[in-house]
């Protein structure tokens, strides 16, 4: 039986990714690329649509795969590659574009918040078609699934009516993918701020528990997280969300139930907790930085497996690029 084909990605917008980015997106699809046929993608080419160092890209870059790996993701069961070395993506892309309405791009929410952040002189062309390339991403590899989260979702719906009208126009070319949003079972908050999302673009790092972060460095966070004056070890998001995120954590990180946390820790004070939190977290992503600072060491080693992987992704992506260039008369 031929599995269902998945596409995800993430941008190299950082030189660590978070404990958010590993509770939210790499654990599930850890467990996704073992049922699917998974493509994930270091996009790259949607990283320069806004100003960066091409150096710190480059690094941040092998950085990210690395990470990916080295929290479980494959390159052997799942293709795992860097957008830019698919020259397809770029070129589907640009046919795409010739299909999407001024108007529809228009309406894209991402780009009216990113556009308004960055200015009139700092919003590229580039940052308005992100959705286009985001299209052509998924639509190369005839993805049925795209695990995103709730603010990609108006994205994929702009893909799936592409694809329909392009299938309209030319002739069935791509295969419409369904949009799969990730229920956020596990949302992450900063430490420091904890009723704010843990970002990799936070304004202040002092809250942010990097997976590259040394041991005692992440130990010393938790120590620091903000709590309450409370006292009381119990899951209540709404007057303890510094205690609740704590267990929240624990929770995934531990793979153990809150219950179950707050039954050991019932009576104890937070310093116990946050040293309990502090070893599963150190526990875990220990290994993970040592296995990444191996592969970041092997330069050649890592850039031969993502060149490896590039090419079992051009395969799938050349194949459909050269259908739809041939539908359109190229
Ligand atoms: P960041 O805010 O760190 O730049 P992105 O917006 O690039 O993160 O998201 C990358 C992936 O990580 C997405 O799948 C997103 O849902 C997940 N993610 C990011 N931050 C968190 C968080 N605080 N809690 C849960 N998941 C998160
Ligand atoms: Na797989």
């Amino acid at each position: 039986m031929t599995k269902t084909r998945l596409y995800s990605g993430m941008q190299p917008s950082a030189d660590s990714l978070q404990i958010g980015n590993y509770i939210g997106a790499l654990l599930n699809w850890k467990a996704l690329q073992k049922t699917h046929d998974a493509f994930f993608s270091i996009v790259d080419l949607h990283a320069i649509t806004v100003a960066q160092d091409p150096e710190l890209l480059r690094t941040n870059t092998r950085r990210t795969a690395a990470q990916y790996i080295a929290a479980g993701i494959d390159p052997a069961e799942s293709t795992l590659y860097v957008q830019s070395h698919v020259a397809a993506h770029a070129q589907l892309a640009w046919v795409l574009n010739t299909i999407t309405g001024f108007g529809e791009a228009s309406r894209m929410t991402q780009f009216k918040d990113k556009s308004q952040r960055h200015g009139a002189d700092g919003t590229t062309v580039g940052l308005f078609t992100y959705p286009t390339l985001m299209a052509a991403d998924i639509l190369l590899y005839d993805a049925a699934i795209v695990p995103v989260g709730e603010d990609q979702r108006q994205h994929v719906e702009l893909t799936r009516d592409l694809a329909t009208r392009f299938n309209a126009r030319f002739g069935e070319t791509f295969v419409v993918p369904e949009v799969d949003i990730v229920k956020e079972t596990a949302k992450i908050y900063d430490l420091q701020n904890p009723t704010a999302k843990m970002s990799k673009s936070a304004e202040s790092h002092a809250g942010v528990i990097w997976l590259l972060d040394e041991p005692s460095v992440t130990a010393k966070k938790i120590m620091r997280a903000v709590t309450d004056a409370d006292g009381g070890i119990v899951f209540d998001r709404e007057n303890k969300p510094g205690v609740a995120n704590l267990l929240t954590i624990y929770s995934v990180m531990a793979e153990r139930t809150v219950q179950s946390l707050e039954d050991e820790y019932a009576g104890r004070g937070y310093g116990d907790l946050k040293k309990g939190l502090a070893e599963v977290v150190t526990g875990t992503f220990g290994p993970i930085r040592e296995r990444v600072l191996e592969l970041t060491n092997d330069p050649a080693e890592l850039d031969r497996l993502l060149a490896q992987n590039a090419d079992r992704a051009a395969a799938v992506a050349d194949a459909t690029l050269a259908k739809a260039y041939d539908r359109v008369g190229l």
